[in-house]
């Protein structure tokens, strides 16, 4: 089998590094075509500077990393410090990139890709608010038809939110961007919190990552050291949550992923419950399906897949 040709589309953010690292990893499987960065976790300018810091991590150079939208369609930008902290990336003290940022506007990258390539071949992968993806088909609604599918980590139901009682991160952020994704016509897989809080690094998960002995085990073992403190004291978990690999896990794995085929619709009126995933879980509406929601996973498997991989680089 050929391998996938995906965006990444982030905001880096740990979890979105450790997504990024399963990738670059698996050349058999993941073709990445770029890196387009997005504001979420911290703003902007750090964002698009972890990618890259990321991308050298792993030794790969000549990955093309994109700058994108620095705010949120109509609100407000809220940041994630008090998950991520201030460098967005911290835990391990990693030099400054050397590679290049690309020239171009992130959102011009995605139009321009998908126009370039094959339709149906593209498959978009947003681990970040939905800002870059919803400017980009509203740009260019041509190349809505144009792509294979979108696997994003977002959204919560049985697990409610994580931002505020009724809202997950990511679609918080930018409820309109991530509408007009929702609405859009194209095929959803959704990472929610229902999944990625059953991805946690546990102890012995982390140690196997420090135990790789590479910088990247290090690094990836000193990043979930940093973020697990947030889910501990909130939730009183074992661990972090891997929240955005578990988006480029599927791409490699779908078997170690349980869902179904439902209609998820997202709250943009109401300032309670902005930005909830309102999943239909239960088939109680006559809405159509548009999205697999995701909803359990084999974390053995995933961990060890991630721990196999994570050593190759
Ligand atoms: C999501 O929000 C961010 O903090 C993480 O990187 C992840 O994408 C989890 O809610
Ligand atoms: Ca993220």
């Amino acid at each position: 089998m050929t391998a996938r040709k995906i965006i990444i589309d982030t905001d880096p953010g740990q979890d979105d590094a450790v997504a990024i690292l399963l990738a670059l990893a698996s050349p058999e499987d993941i073709d990445i075509l770029g890196i387009t960065c997005v504001a979420g976790n911290v703003p902007l300018e750090l964002t698009q500077k972890n990618a890259r810091i990321v991308c050298e991590l792993a030794g790969k150079n000549d990955v093309k990393v994109f700058a994108g939208c620095d705010r949120p369609l109509r609100r407000d930008l809220v940041t994630a410090e008090h998950v991520h902290g201030k460098t967005g990336l911290d835990g391990p003290i990693l030099p400054d990139p050397q590679m290049v940022l690309q020239d171009a506007h992130a959102v011009d990258f995605i139009i321009d890709t998908l126009r370039a390539e094959a339709p149906g071949t593209v498959t978009l992968c947003p681990l970040g608010p939905l800002t870059n993806i919803a400017t980009a088909f509203e740009k260019a609604p041509d190349i809505m038809d144009r792509v294979q599918e979108i696997v994003l980590m977002g959204g919560g139901y049985f697990e409610g939110g994580n931002i505020t009682p009724a809202a997950e991160f990511n679609i918080y952020v930018d409820p309109q961007a991530a509408d007009v994704v929702f609405k859009s016509g194209i095929h959803i897989v959704v990472m929610p919190l229902d999944v990625t809080h059953k991805a946690l690094v546990t102890k012995t998960r982390n140690d196997a990552f420090r135990a790789i002995g590479t910088p990247v085990g290090t690094a990836v073992a000193e990043m979930t050291d940093f973020f697990e403190r947030f889910d501990k004291e909130k939730y009183g978990s074992e661990g972090a949550p891997l929240h955005d690999p578990c988006v480029t896990a599927y791409l490699i794995s779908p078997n170690l992923f349980k869902g179904r085929h439902i209609n998820v619709e997202i709250e943009t009126q109401s300032e309670l419950t902005m930005g909830a995933t309102v999943a239909d879980w239960w088939g109680v509406s006559d809405r159509k399906p548009n999205a697999l929601f995701i909803g359990d996973l084999d974390a053995d498997g995933f961990f060890s897949l991630l721990t196999e991989r994570l050593a190759r680089l």
